[in-house]
């Protein structure tokens, strides 16, 4: 009896020796190790500390972002989810879109903002997307850091299609025939007085669309941390439905961030001074070989391996 359980004794040392250095080698390389296929997400190294650039993501939970670690390696990044109670960086609510999201990085992160920020949706492929395959990494990696700090705001999108070149005429929609809270449009010339008081409401507001964009710090200081969490109360407090609030600073950010209410610059312009692209061959509306509408707001299955028709492709980017 005793000589048994004295070995028993002995054979647990070596099995609790061999758990525990499990659990270190767990814990120092789990973010290396793919573990999607017990459910669980490998966890993200840490984000790098001082860099000059970091980007800012408006995630869901079922959302994957490791493609930023993955590929944007030297950038800092926080992530946000919206609908997650547990996840590190949180929302106070999960209203407004991704605005939500931006407004608390910068108040949360005034006196420590990187020296550009830039605030995006999570998914690296997104209709949207400026990049023949939609794919943000390859326009993320072009982007002109230094541009950005010279000019202050850069929209991540230089295709005019939507947005351009005047979406929303305030004055006039707000007088459709039936004012409802229903559209951004009519809308648009009451939240903006909220919003921007003092401020005329502009005659008509342009830009290119879907709330992708990089942000210096200088241009964030602009406005008080005060003004920012004025917007944000705004966005808390508005009975607007959440697309709808999401969508009327989609149309203002870059008016806050200090450009005329109408900014669609030509896209040879601004594809060449954002991203380094010069040799395009453009009219006044758009270049060969960049962004083209998609037929659907939702990217296929399988994109970008797989094209609309099912059929293989090949991707630009990194895969
Ligand atoms: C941010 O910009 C300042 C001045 O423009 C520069 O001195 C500093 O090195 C930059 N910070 C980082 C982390 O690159
Ligand atoms: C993809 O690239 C390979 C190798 O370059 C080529 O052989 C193939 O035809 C390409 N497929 C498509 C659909 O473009």
């Amino acid at each position: 009896m005793s000589v048994t359980r004295r070995g028993g004794r002995a054979a647990a040392l070596p099995v609790v020796i061999i758990l525990a250095c499990g659990w270190f080698l767990f814990v120092q390389f789990r973010h290396l190790a793919d573990f999607s296929i017990l459910g669980l997400a490998p966890a993200p190294p840490p984000s790098p500390p001082d860099a000059p650039v970091e980007i800012v993501l408006a995630s869901l939970k079922r959302e994957s972002t490791s493609w930023v670690h993955q590929y944007l390696p030297d950038w800092g990044r926080s992530v946000y989810v919206v609908d997650d109670p547990k996840a590190n960086l949180r929302v106070p609510k999960n209203k407004g879109r991704e605005a939500m999201v931006y407004l608390t990085h910068i108040i949360d992160r005034y006196d420590t903002l990187a020296n550009v920020t830039v605030f995006a949706h999570a998914s690296r492929f997104a209709w949207h997307n400026d990049d023949p395959d939609y794919d943000a990494v390859r326009t993320l990696r072009r982007l002109k850091l230094d541009y950005v700090e010279a000019t202050g705001y850069v929209n991540l999108r230089c295709a005019l299609t939507l947005g351009c070149p005047a979406e929303i005429k305030p004055h006039v929609d707000a007088q459709g025939p039936e004012v409802s809270i229903t559209t951004t449009k009519q809308v648009y010339r009451q939240a903006f007085r909220e919003l921007m008081p003092g401020l005329e409401v502009p005659v008509a507001v342009g830009v290119s669309c879907c709330s992708q964009f990089a942000v210096s710090r200088d241009t964030i200081h602009r406005w008080s941390l005060e003004r920012w969490t004025r917007w944000r109360d705004w966005l808390l407090k508005t009975p607007l439905p959440d697309d709808i609030s999401g969508r009327v600073l989609e149309y203002t950010w870059h008016i806050i961030f200090g450009k005329e209410a109408i900014f669609c610059p030509r896209p040879a312009d601004c594809y060449c001074k954002a991203f380094g692209l010069c040799d395009l061959k453009c009219d006044e509306h758009q270049c060969d070989g960049r962004y083209v509408l998609p037929p659907y707001a939702s990217l296929p299955p399988g994109w970008p391996k797989v094209g609309w028709k099912g059929e293989a492709r090949n991707i630009s980017g990194p895969s």
